[in-house]
């Protein structure tokens, strides 16, 4: 037993919203799809002729979005209409962290999704399957079907109207970066709900590509936590290994060859295992705050802290990256150049929200240091909104300034140290001969990411120091 999905519509236009559709428009083309945003410019950037200029960056996006495009696959502001029209909704809006009243600082801000609910509520027509697809809290099914429900003013305008919801939850779990992959061939598909006719609907769209056997179903509130502990379980893995990092240049050890050893047992596995700055990203840190305040409303205090543990060693292994380079650097920055290579969060991604770049940047720029950041993928105006304008430009500060550079080569001009940041392959590829007759000397490469590569900058002269390894243990060895 299942409803008819004819047309979906998704609210919300971004890093989850966009490609979840364009992947689900490529395997059912009998279904229209709408993507709708509230951000005009958004929407043209996805309408844009120049594949280039979609609004996010993910391998294979773009051959999705040329298959589809206008056949299948449609994106505009037209809210109204869509969601009128539309069999199933998909909500795919932010859901960032609350900035101030009850909760700031912890608590999601739940904004956006309580005015897609009454969008929803107000426009909505016949029976429509709302699915969430945005990350939540415990129970917000329950407030958004409150909302749906209720009889308001908005609603009573549209008296002739017959509308049921029915809501599912529906995490999505995909990586920016991999993100078309993670969607063709993903782990699990989680739906948790109580109408069984609408869960085997929307199982039906994804056994088009996913086999029967991936497809988990769980009540609504299993789904919704299921969704936080798996970032929450995620995030732990990066603040242990990054902990033993630590340890790991305190004792000479190195830390790939004990990520190696361990993540070789099959208890462990190998993946998430990867010690760097820290870990960014929009979700894993609001994610487990937003954990934190439900243990903390449910009066967990010892389970809250223990998360609360997982986000201060985060925070504590990027500051003392920015520490050991003004430590290297004979204590002070002043004046000193330095290039950051990569902004982004992770590699693959033009995403830069919660990179460790940014409060590495910030903290050399209290310094006084002038920095040079290049980055494959984002752009001088990301950076910017992140960084601030009034810091920009060489030529106009001396200490404490910042310019977006090109290329590596143009980062490194008379640079006294290099940070690596993000994992872009092409850091694993860069000719150290050529980067040390650039560089001012004596000249260091700090790499957080510990690519193999970065040991031969040692062979032209440049000191290297490796996030959990140090090259003096790796040679006398
Ligand atoms: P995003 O900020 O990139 O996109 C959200 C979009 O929703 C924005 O374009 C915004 O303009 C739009 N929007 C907000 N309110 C709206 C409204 N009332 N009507 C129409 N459009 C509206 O966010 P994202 O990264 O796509 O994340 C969306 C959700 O998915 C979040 O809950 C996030 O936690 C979750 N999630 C994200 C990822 C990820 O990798 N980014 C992965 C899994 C889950
Ligand atoms: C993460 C989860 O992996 C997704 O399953 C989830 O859907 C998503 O959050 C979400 O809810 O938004 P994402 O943030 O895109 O995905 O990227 P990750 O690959 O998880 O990386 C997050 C951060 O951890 C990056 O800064 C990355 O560099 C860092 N990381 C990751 C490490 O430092 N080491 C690792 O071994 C892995």
């Amino acid at each position: 037993m299942k409803y008819i999905i004819k047309n979906i519509c998704c609210i919300g236009a971004g890093y989850v919203g966009g490609p979840t559709m364009a992947v689900i428009a490529s395997h059912c083309p009998n279904i229209q799809i709408n993507v709708i945003d509230i951000n005009q410019e958004r929407i043209n950037a996805w309408n844009d002729d120049n594949l280039k200029n979609l609004p996010i960056f993910e391998p294979g996006l773009d051959a999705l979005i040329k298959k589809c495009r206008d056949i299948n696959l449609h994106f505009s502001c037209e809210i109204e209409k869509h969601i009128a029209n539309a069999d199933m909704i998909f909500i795919s809006v932010n859901t960032p962290t609350k900035a101030k009243g009850l909760g700031a600082g912890q608590a999601i801000d739940l904004k956006w999704i309580d005015a897609t609910a009454r969008q929803i509520s107000k426009y909505a027509r016949g029976k429509t399957i709302v699915v969430e697809k945005s990350t939540l809290p415990v129970k917000t099914a329950r407030t958004i079907k409150e909302i749906l429900g209720s009889k308001n003013s908005d609603r009573e305008n549209y008296q002739d109207k017959y509308s049921e919801f029915v809501v599912l939850s529906n995490p999505e779990f995909l990586s920016e970066g991999t993100a078309i992959n993670n969607l063709q061939n993903p782990d699990r598909v989680l739906i948790g709900g109580e109408d069984l006719k609408a869960i085997n609907s929307l199982a039906e769209i994804y056994s088009n590509w996913i086999e029967k056997e991936k497809i988990i179903t769980t009540n609504l509130w299993s789904s919704e936590l299921s969704k936080l502990t798996a970032n929450a379980f995620l995030a732990q893995r990066i603040s242990s290994i990054n902990s033993i990092s630590a340890l790991c240049e305190a004792t000479g050890a190195d830390i790939n060859e004990v990520s190696l050893a361990i993540g070789s047992d099959r208890r462990i596995g190998k993946e998430f295992l990867k010690s760097g700055p820290g870990f960014g990203g929009s979700c894993f840190k609001k994610d487990i705050l937003n954990l934190i305040y439900l243990c903390n409303h449910y009066g967990l205090r010892e389970v809250s802290d223990y998360w609360q543990k997982v986000l201060d060693l985060n925070e504590w292994q990027t500051q003392r990256i920015s520490k050991i380079v003004v430590e290297k650097l004979f204590g002070t920055i002043s004046g000193k150049k330095i290039a950051i290579l990569g902004f982004a969060f992770k590699a693959n991604t033009n995403d830069t929200r919660e990179s460790p770049a940014i409060n590495i940047c910030k903290e050399l720029l209290d310094e006084g240091g002038m920095i040079s950041i290049y980055d494959p993928k984002v752009n001088v105006n990301q950076i910017k909104s992140e960084l601030g304008a009034e810091k920009y430009d060489f030529s106009n500060n001396l200490d404490g300034s910042w310019r977006f550079a090109e290329t590596i080569i143009d980062a490194s001009h008379n640079a006294d140290a290099i940070i690596i940041v993000t994992e872009w392959d092409e850091f694993n590829n860069i000719d150290w001969n050529t980067i040390s007759k650039i560089m001012r000397h004596p000249a260091w490469l700090f790499d957080t990411r510990s690519f193999k590569n970065s040991y031969e900058a040692s062979d032209y002269g440049i000191n290297v120091w490796m996030l959990g390894n140090g090259l003096k243990e790796k040679i006398e060895r």
